[in-house]
């Protein structure tokens, strides 16, 4: 009898209801679904014209748990067509709704590209994450329907889409890179799952990847560096036409004949798992997807089709691991001019080789070639200059011999693979299909040892092992001309140095990074930890591979790309004077003229927010023992990345735009317009003192208004005398308690002899206090209250003294320092604590904090007398001007605030007049008063129309109750909110007002 659909439904109905209601069910509930599912999907494989016995449901019976592997696979006719995952009835089919393990489970399966979830009621269908149609549920209850259960709509359609699924092919690399992202994504669950579940295959594996590449790779690590180098080398497969279906063993011996350390790597990564079968559900889907690739089609025969796809893939896969490896693939554009440079310079008389890269002298390496761009473009400019010198004919010979001398060293498989790819399909294409030599790039840790060949490597891994041997034996061997490239960028990177970083203690071969620390002697100890970076390690093995390991074949290039910390930072002293020792010319181009956290859009690397800059070392031939490099400079355009790339085009190492660099071997690679901050003298080289505020120990003794200090002052007066300690707050150590007496008070305050405990009198009369920046509050002058009150800044107050505080840590944000007339708070300038340096060192103002020396220096300078004040406002011009934050902020990382004097003494005049409005500002009109310049005493107010007011329905409520915890901004209506009430009229620029990250008007309030 021919199945009908109803049929079908009515059979699973009646098998559903036997199963549940089986007294004695063993198993999960959704286990009793198993049977009657396979029934069912072969009944509707048949309504589908697909033959029963063509379908095969492979099942996982015992592991529920899995989060990486659905209860079946399905096969058509031997081809994989997708998956089902069965749940509990009543957990329903839409996998978005699920929780906890479901919901975990869901997330790793949908990458899948073809996928069923049933609870046996509802049935789903999801592709590549999306639903198809809609969810399907029958409209009795399974449990109890029986063979009365009757076909919901859509059920057949459903199915039918499932069983004719067929992967459609990507029709461009991004899309490719997306698809192969998410199966290889999934294919490292997997093995993660599969190693915890302990599979001895993949641990054994795991073991000699160990032994072998990366002696350190935990689990996780060893999941990634496999399904990377699986999916990597299943993508080379199909970009050389194999099959996959025929078998994953067949397809790795078939690569392996033309490639022989990816179809190594395949085979053996592969091998042994053909048969357990371990890792199916992610490698047979891959399988499937990528056998559909039309690679001819998505490359076009353009090798550029590549260049971004390992970052395309990275993002998607894991956009993580893209940033801990530093992986940021360089723009052409930068690549190309980089090569030109250097070309420039192998043809300049220094070098003497007039063919340039293209000259057979000249062996050139990429230590960190990620996609192989700089290959790329190495092998397009010797095309071209040969094309030009000896004409198109001789360009196949030139590639040819150039193959010989161009080397590529990469640690991972998976743009490794990308390289090879995109240099194979231009080789061909610069020697019209016939390479005589093969490329020489391999698979290594650049920063490795070079002696390390040793160890035990298996059989099946000697073309991985070759790939290492023959790298260590050109960086022990053969002298290397030209290192070029982007190496990778990680900081904090202390013990991922490799050899570079740690020598081999067993041989007692020294580390190179060794030669970069600075001499203790220097006192530049703290910034030395910024050399443990990834890409100062390649700069000391590029600079050890071409400048000191072949003594008899020295002069060379380096040209890298990379973060611009080197060029300027303390910790860097040591490797600036040796490269300026070493080198006789370097150029460097600052790519970041756009300062602290430029626009995305104003980046070389849209990824990369630090600095970053293009350097080129050279050490030629005519390089004169003792005397130091000439550093020259030249910043990109600020603004667009377009305009930089551009600008790039133009720079030339003979042009004329080039500024001269500081000299002095340790001094910044900057020029002297830029590198003068470690010149400028710190606040500390002008004032006699500086010290620290106020430091009260309690908080009860400030309070914005008096009446809160007395009502404080009383509470503690009429407690009983065993609560008075626990108001009081002491704290031990020294400080103050109730019970001490103090036999003197702080200057221009009533001195009482008795201790706080037997004090009757009233409180001592509150005095304004420099709570914080912009903040003013009020303090109880009493010594017996305050820990450490810094007697002398009580003795030096007057009417007329002014307080500058500085924090202790990088300003970043608005004024680096700020004014007071107020005795001054230990954390005034931000909350965070920094030191404060007065004007006067007497409260009659006739001794100036300011050092003699420097003022007549001053004077003398400028022919005429410069006042204490003013030098002051000076200061307040420059250092509490936001400009100066700004412009500074990479130089003010190193602790010390430094000032830029000028020569000029109408600019600074100028400052002085700004600095005067600044501190009549910061000090709410007490200070530098002076009406004939616009600087009235009292308040600063705005005009009346610009004033900030509070209208009618505006009332700030007044009560504890209605006082809200916070205050709040409505930017459209531009009114601060206070519970009910608001302020209008204050510009957006008032509520974000931070001095280095501490937001006043929100202060004022908390
Ligand atoms: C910033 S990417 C640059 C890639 C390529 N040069 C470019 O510009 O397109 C750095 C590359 O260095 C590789 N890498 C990181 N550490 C390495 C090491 N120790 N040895 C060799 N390659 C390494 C990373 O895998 C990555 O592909």
């Amino acid at each position: 009898m021919s199945i009908t659909l109803q049929s079908a439904i009515a059979t699973f109905g009646k098998a559903v209801k036997e199963k549940l209601s089986n007294p004695v069910m063993t198993g999960q509930p959704e286990d009793q679904l198993r049977a009657p599912f396979e029934t069912l999907l072969l009944d509707l494989a048949e309504l589908c014209q697909i033959k029963r016995d063509d379908v095969t449901a492979v099942g996982e019976s015992a592991l529920t748990e899995l989060k990486t592997r659905p209860d079946y696979s399905v096969t058509v006719r031997n081809a994989l067509v997708g998956f089902v995952e069965l749940k509990a009835p009543g957990k329903g089919a839409n996998p978005k709704r699920f929780k906890g393990h479901d919901k975990a489970q869901w997330q790793k399966l949908q990458t899948l590209p073809n996928l069923i979830y049933s609870d046996g009621n509802s049935f789903s269908l999801w592709q590549n994450g999306e639903l198809v149609g809609s969810i399907v549920s029958f409209d009795e209850d399974i449990e109890t329907a029986g063979k009365n259960l009757t076909p919901p709509q859509g059920l057949l359609d459903l199915f039918q889409s499932f069983f004719l699924w067929e992967p459609i092919p990507p029709t461009n690399a991004q899309e490719l890179a997306r698809i192969t992202a998410n199966l290889c994504r999934l294919l490292r669950d997997e093995v993660v799952e599969q190693m915890a579940l302990g599979s001895e295959a993949l641990t054994s594996l795991a073991e000699d990847w160990r032994n072998l590449l990366f002696p350190d790779a935990t689990d996780e690590k060893f999941a990634d560096g496999y399904a990377q180098a699986v999916t990597f080398g299943l993508l080379m497969a199909r970009a050389k036409n194999i099959e996959l279906a025929t078998g994953l063993d067949r397809a790795a011996r078939d690569l392996k004949s033309v490639n022989s350390l990816m179809g190594t790597a395949l085979r053996l990564l592969t091998d042994n798992l053909d048969d357990e079968a371990i890792l199916k559900t992610s490698l047979n889907s891959l399988v499937r997807v990528l056998d559909a690739v039309d690679w001819e089609q998505i490359s076009k025969g353009d090798p550029e089709t590549w260049l971004y796809f390992y970052e395309d893939f990275l993002e998607v896969y894991d956009n993580k691991l893209r940033k801990e490896t530093g992986s940021y693939y360089t723009p052409p554009a930068v690549v190309e001019n980089m090569v030109r440079l250097v070309d420039e310079l192998l043809k300049d008389p220094s070098f003497g080789l007039q063919e340039g890269l293209a000259s057979s002298a000249v062996t050139v390496v990429d230590p960190a070639t990620g996609t192989g761009t700089y290959m790329l473009a190495v092998l397009k400019k010797i095309a071209e200059s040969v094309s030009d010198d000896y004409g198109e004919g001789s360009v196949t010979s030139a590639i040819n011999a150039a193959l010989k001398r161009l080397i590529a060293f990469e640690l991972q498989l998976g743009p490794f693979t990308v390289a090879q790819l995109r240099i194979l399909a231009e080789v061909l294409e610069l020697t019209n299909g016939s390479p005589t030599e093969s490329l020489r790039m391999f698979v290594t840790d650049t920063l490795g040892d070079p002696e390390d060949d040793q160890g035990w490597i298996p059989q099946m891994f000697a073309p991985i092992a070759e790939s290492r041997r023959a790298a260590n034996q050109i960086k022990r061997e053969e002298p290397v001309t030209v290192v070029i490239g982007n190496p990778p960028y990680k900081d904090k990177a202390k013990g991922r140095g490799g050899w570079v970083e740690s020598g081999n203690p067993q041989t007692d071969t020294p580390a190179p990074l060794d030669d970069w620390q600075p001499p203790k002697n220097w006192k530049i100890g703290t910034h030395a930890k910024h050399l443990r970076n990834l890409y100062i390690y390649f700069w000391r093995w590029a600079t050890w591979k071409v400048f000191d390991h072949h003594p008899e074949n020295n002069s060379g290039i380096i040209c890298f790309i990379t973060v611009a910390g080197f060029i300027a930072g303390p910790g860097f002293q040591r490797m600036r004077q040796y490269l300026r020792e070493t080198c006789d010319n370097i150029w460097v181009i600052d790519c970041s003229p756009d300062g602290h956290q430029p626009g995305v859009n104003t980046r070389i690397f849209q990824g990369v927010q630090q600095p970053i800059c293009i350097v080129l070392a050279s050490r030629s031939k005519k390089k004169q023992d003792g005397r130091l490099a000439q550093v020259k400079f030249q910043a990109l355009p600020l603004g667009a990345r377009e305009d930089k790339f551009a600008a790039l085009d133009r720079i030339t190492l003979s042009g004329d735009a080039w500024e001269d660099c500081m000299e002095g071997s340790r001094a910044p690679f900057l020029p002297e317009s830029e590198g003068k901050w470690s010149t400028y003298p710190t606040l500390n080289d002008f004032f006699n003192y500086d010290g620290s505020g106020v430091m009260p120990g309690r908080t009860w003794v400030i309070a914005p208004d008096i009446e809160s200090l007395d009502k404080r002052w009383q509470a503690l007066q009429n407690a009983p005398i065993d609560k008075k300690e626990e108001l009081f707050h002491p704290h031990g150590s020294g400080d103050r308690t109730v019970a001490k007496k103090i036999s003197d008070s702080l200057a221009g305050q009533p001195q009482r002899n008795l201790s706080v405990a037997e004090d009757k009198n009233d409180v001592v009369t509150p005095v304004k206090y420099g709570y914080r920046s912009f903040d003013r509050q009020w303090i109880i002058p009493d010594k017996r209250l305050i820990n450490r009150p810094n007697p002398k800044l009580w003795e030096w107050h007057s009417d007329n003294q002014i307080y500058l505080a500085t924090p202790d840590r990088p300003p970043t944000d608005n004024c680096a320092v700020t004014y007071m007339s107020l005795i001054p708070d230990l954390n005034s300038y931000n909350g965070r604590g920094g030191r404060i340096i007065p004007l006067w060192q007497t409260a009659d103002c006739s001794d100036s904090n300011v050092k003699q020396a420097f003022l007549d220096f001053l004077s003398n300078f400028y022919e005429g007398e410069i006042a204490t004040e003013d030098f002051f406002a000076y200061i307040a011009g420059v250092v509490a001007n936001p400009a100066y934050t700004e412009r500074f902020q990479e130089d003010l990382q190193t602790p010390g605030i430094r000032v830029p004097l000028t020569a000029d003494l109408k600019l600074f005049q100028e400052a002085v007049s700004l600095g005067k409005r600044v501190i009549w500002l910061h000090t709410f009109g007490d200070r530098m008063i002076d009406a004939s310049a616009d600087r009235p005493a009292g308040n600063p107010r705005l005009p009346k129309e610009e004033r900030p007011t509070i209208p009618r329905d505006g009332t700030i409520p007044n009560t504890p109750e209605e006082m809200p915890d916070d205050i709040g901004y409505d930017a459209s209506k531009r009114r601060l909110l206070v519970g009910s009430g608001f302020v209008e009229n204050v510009p957006p620029e008032v509520w974000h007002y931070n001095v280095s990250g501490k937001q006043i008007v929100k202060q004022w309030f908390v």
